[in-house]
């Protein structure tokens, strides 16, 4: 079987077994929409709930859910309003339009790196042909937004806003309940997963470059004077290290995560950490090791949020695509959006080992104006006027307290004074580490790593190897005819593996038993189960594995109390 024909296969499988299919495919589709299919997914669920499962087991991280509709504001403060932008070029002889960094993509090694003027200049340089017409006359690269505008409310008193990008603004909206949560203790982390929504330009690969994706993003905000540095050493695997290709380290490097972290190829702790633990999730759920690699953003490739990136790619029929993006996005975020909206919430605290004294301007409350005036919130007016970082020039002035409200402080209420304060600790805006996973394009990786193609008895013979972790359904039970109680048998065995918790079946009794094996193998069921007249006399069954077609007899009972622990292999 020739390889040049596999990815059409493959994307012919996927669709015909209801893994992934165009959307609206009936009104002649919408490029960069896609339907995961009744097989599709649970797949999705499954990597989902594996990515849940794999960050919540580092502690300090919750799950939270915020809309996809984002008023504009937010994305103000962000900068996506302004820097969320592809390049696009226009064919001007028939009007096609491309993205001018993907025109580039055999004559650069990163045209995402590239500014308007060196696109134009490289397009014509290389006389870069138009993919739909052939000719080579270009317009000037112009900057697309990507985000979807929309209105929120249908009436003139409307409000702008976008599809959300991203998740992660949505988390760092919710900062003050997450601190709250946290009890007022860093680091933290907040996890989301859901629709994200970019507007590409001509979207092309399948479920590589989506108009509406799949993203799974963690948030995790730290103190930058005191990061978490957890120890590498269990990682004991060597990776691919692509550092920045105008750093001191440019150049391929196979090392450990530990080694990367020391020789200072990887700059911050926790990035290193995370770099780690995503290797390790991706290995999780079937990606193939050997398909990893790490590439550091150069600083001209860089979004707008980031002072330092890593992308893990992934290699594949689409070439090495990013995956998974592993950002310092330092204070940015939260530091835009206090400037933004004046919020003193979006802080963290850090307590000094020991009290510090330091002469400084206050505003000390007048006990006997303060109480009467402010009543039950004299407390936290006195705390948020102790806690005020800058005394204001002239009064009266507005007052931010802990709870998210305003009071006005007049000239009354306060005396302007020099005096030596004891402090304990600071206010600081956190710093964010945020490891951000493109779902739809890990699937496709573990789908792609999973294809195989044999030779079966003179014939061609597809097999996915899905881990257990990820296949759509854990096991599949066969009939081998569906009479003479065979069926019914069946269909008991296969409603009580339905019960087993975490644990899903599939029946099927249609057309010839090697029919079936042939369809569970090619959507990656990993064990089948058939039911033939032995089962009826003594309660056994057969037990087939996928991946090399062996079998062995056991008693029903063993095979579910095997299925229910993980441990059906040892049955061989
Ligand atoms: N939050 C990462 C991204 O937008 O790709």
């Amino acid at each position: 079987m020739g390889n040049e024909g596999r990815l059409g296969r493959l994307n012919s499988l996927l669709r015909r077994r209801g893994v992934v299919l165009p959307s609206y495919e009936i009104y002649g589709g919408v490029s960069g929409l896609i339907d995961y299919g009744p097989v599709g997914a649970r797949i999705k669920r499954r990597v989902i709930d594996a990515w849940i499962d794999h960050w919540s087991s580092i502690g300090g991280v919750v799950e939270v859910d915020s809309p996809t509709i984002t008023p504009k504001p937010v994305l103000v403060a962000s900068g996506h309003v302004d820097e969320f932008n592809d390049h696009m070029s226009e064919c001007s002889s028939c009007n096609a339009v491309f993205r001018s960094d993907h025109l580039l993509k055999d004559v650069h090694e990163n045209p995402d790196s590239l500014k308007a003027p060196e696109l134009d200049k490289m397009i014509a340089q290389s006389a870069i042909a138009c993919p739909s017409c052939g000719k080579s006359e270009w317009g000037d690269a112009s900057p697309m937004n990507l985000m979807f505008p929309t209105r929120i409310g249908a009436t003139r008193g409307g409000r702008d806003a976008y599809m959300r990008p991203e998740t992660a603004q949505g988390m760092f909206m919710l900062y003050p309940a997450l601190f709250r949560h946290f009890r007022q203790k860093l680091p933290f982390g907040a996890m989301q997963t859901g629709k994200g929504f970019r507007n590409e330009i001509s979207p092309r690969q399948g479920m590589i470059r989506l108009r509406e994706f799949n993203m799974a993003e963690l948030e995790y905000f730290i103190d930058p004077e005191d990061p978490p540095t957890p120890d590498l050493g269990e990682w004991g695997s060597s990776v691919s290290l692509l550092p920045d290709p105008e750093g001191p380290h440019a150049g391929e490097h196979s090392l450990t995560f530990s080694e990367a972290l020391d020789s200072g190829i990887v700059k911050h702790p926790t990035v290193a950490w995370f770099l780690a633990l995503t290797w390790e999730f991706l290995v999780h759920v079937g990606v193939n090791p050997e398909r990893i690699r790490f590439r550091q953003h150069a600083s001209t490739e860089m979004a707008h949020y980031a002072d330092d990136c890593w992308d893990c790619e992934l290699s594949g029929e689409h070439g090495w695509v990013e995956a998974v993006g592993i950002a310092n996005r330092t204070c940015h975020d939260l530091l835009s959006h206090e400037e933004h909206s004046g919020s003193k919430l979006l802080r963290g605290w850090r307590q000094f080992d020991s009290p510090r004294t330091e002469t400084r301007d206050v505003l000390a409350p007048k006990g006997a104006v303060i109480g009467p005036a402010f009543k039950d919130e004299a407390g936290a007016v006195t705390k948020a006027l102790s806690e005020l970082t800058e005394i204001p020039d002239s009064l009266p002035f507005v007052l931010h307290l802990a709870d998210g409200s305003k009071v006005e402080i007049t000239g009354e209420m306060v005396t302007r004074k020099n005096e030596e304060v004891t402090l304990h600790g600071e206010y600081f805006t956190p710093h964010v580490i945020e490891p951000a996973f493109g779902i739809d394009r890990i699937i496709w990786h573990i789908l792609d790593h999973g294809y195989s193609e044999i030779e079966k008895e003179g014939g061609e013979y597809t097999i996915l190897g899905l881990k257990q972790t990820v296949a759509p359904f854990d096991v599949v039970t066969l009939p081998l005819f569906d009479k003479d109680g065979m069926g019914d048998l069946a269909r008991r065995i296969s409603s009580r593996i339905d019960s087993l918790p975490g644990i899903q079946g599939d029946m099927d009794s249609s057309r010839s038993i090697g029919r079936r094996y042939a369809r569970a193998d090619e959507i990656g069921v990993p064990w089948a189960i058939t039911v033939d007249h032995a089962s009826l006399e003594d309660g056994t069954v057969t037990v087939r594995r996928r991946d090399d077609q062996a079998q062995v007899r056991t008693e029903v009972e063993s095979l579910l109390s095997h299925l229910s622990s993980g441990s059906v292999g040892d049955l061989f």
